[in-house]
């Protein structure tokens, strides 16, 4: 996505009413395309969550051999390969923007014993840090090279040796390299110790494929594994794209926003912890399981916003969702102040840059840390202007959150970086818009 496609104006909205239901969660699309590939049989993925990442996924599996067959939108035939079945491609296979993708395949490419691959990415992808995962694939025993810590990646796959590993940063995507890997291990189990929790839709599903697996407060445990069969998976709505429209209908006075069917997975909700500390009324109902994962509907009502303090275990439990808090801070009373979030930079953006470049332009009080930020909130409605995405989609959400709550409207630059995981995002808001204007409260 490039920093110079096409922006959009955001112009602020009188109240936001009604109920949505948002796409697949990008997260377990990644992964149950990943698992489909290397299971026995067909695997079948309804809800899929469809965007210019999980697309990446999809082509990456194919150009391995796999068969994926799409019926309509959201479903997903996926015939897999087994364990050891991939096939060597002829060329390089591009990630895009994608860094579940690339950090994800590798742990399964390491262990296709004497294959080759070689995985790139668009701009964006080949800065980001590649080491993390070359590092403990390397210790395992694959054969790994990358252009001096970043992609491409090259990787000759081997028997792999099993490895106990503690991580240098909190990150799903470095754990489930290595998870994913341990399963080709040929002497025994493979470890993962994490500094802080971070999502685990990987064990999860791991285990629903039949993986053994043991879960402890801060490490996981894989054993090597004969065979994954996944059968169905249900994919349940995007925390990290209801996100937006929660945060949105947290600082639009008057608003009443229902969210159905959303990932409630504690390892993704920190959002809602924070949210709540700063006086949000978001309650959650019809609790229940979807697709392995804890799931459910979320009713938000407007509410005025204190500010907050954001610590390094709240971090990975909300990584995606930090840029939006800052917003809501700039809307909050008082100073709100992130730390432990270093990580934010390794982000399709340096995303403690971004994020206060994007509120210092609409007149917000905004500081950069090295390891996160601080916000000075004005109350009331913000004032508005231009912001840069940068090309990255969590941005121009942001920007678009911003121009539903400002003063002016904001014009967001390379709004179209939003189809990286949520492709239908400007249309959802337009349809809510209409609703909106139209739409009575919910009174119970
Ligand atoms: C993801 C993990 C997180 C997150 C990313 C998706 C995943 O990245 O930011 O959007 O699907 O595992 P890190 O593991 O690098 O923190």
């Amino acid at each position: 996505m490039s920093a110079g496609a096409a922006s959009l104006l955001v112009e602020p909205v009188p109240k936001l009413l009604g109920h949505l239901a948002v796409p697949g969660d990008k997260s377990i699309s990644h992964r149950a395309v990943l698992l489909g590939a290397i299971g026995d049989g067909e695997t079948r993925i309804t809800g899929f969550g469809r965007s210019a990442d999980t697309e990446a996924t999809i082509a990456a599996v194919r150009a391995c051999g796999v068969e994926v067959y799409e019926h309509g939108h959201e479903t997903l035939r996926v015939f897999g390969k087994g364990l050891r079945g991939l096939a060597q491609p002829g060329t390089a296979i591009d990630c895009g923007n994608a860094g579940t993708l690339v950090r994800l395949f590798a742990g399964i490419l390491a262990g296709q014993a004497w294959k080759e691959f070689e995985l790139t990415g668009d701009e964006s992808l080949s800065a980001r840090p590649m080491g993390r995962v070359a590092d403990p694939l390397a210790l395992m025993g694959a054969g790994i090279e990358t252009n001096d810590g970043r992609l491409p990646l090259g990787i000759q796959g081997r028997p792999l040796r099993a490895i106990s590993y503690r991580l240098p940063v909190a990150s799903a995507q470095v754990k489930s390299a290595i998870l994913l890997a341990g399963l080709y291990a040929t002497d025994g189990e493979t470890t993962v110790v994490e500094p802080a929790p971070t999502r685990d839709h990987t064990e999860r599903m791991l285990e629903t494929a039949g993986a053994r697996i043991t879960r402890r407060p801060e490490s996981v445990t894989v054993w090597p594994a004969e065979r994954l069969s996944l059968g169905e998976v249900e994919v349940p709505g995007d925390f990290s794209s209801a996100a937006p429209f929660l945060v949105a209908a947290t600082l639009v006075p008057g608003s009443e926003l229902h969210l159905h069917g959303v990932n409630l997975n504690p390892r993704r909700t920190g959002l809602l912890a924070i949210l709540e500390r700063m006086g949000a009324r978001i309650i959650s109902y019809n609790r229940r399981a979807i697709g392995g994962e804890p799931g459910g509907d979320l009713e938000v009502h407007a509410a005025p916003l204190v500010g907050t303090t954001v610590g390094a275990d709240e971090v990975p439990l909300a990584i995606d969702e930090l840029p939006l808090v800052a917003l809501a801070a700039a809307c909050a009373r008082g100073r709100t102040v992130v730390t432990g979030a270093g990580e934010l930079r390794a982000k399709e953006t340096d995303r403690i840059e971004a994020t206060v470049d994007a509120l210092r332009a609409l007149g917000v009080r905004a500081r950069a840390r090295e390891d996160g930020f601080e916000v000075t909130g004005v109350p009331g409605r913000l004032r508005g202007g231009r912001m840069a995405s940068g090309g990255d989609h969590r941005l121009a959400m942001l920007g678009a959150v911003a121009g539903l709550v400002s003063g002016e409207g904001v014009r967001v630059g390379a709004a179209d970086a939003v189809g990286v995981s949520f492709p239908g995002f400007f249309e959802m808001l337009a349809e809510l818009r209409r609703t909106s204007a139209v739409e009575q409260p919910d009174r119970r």
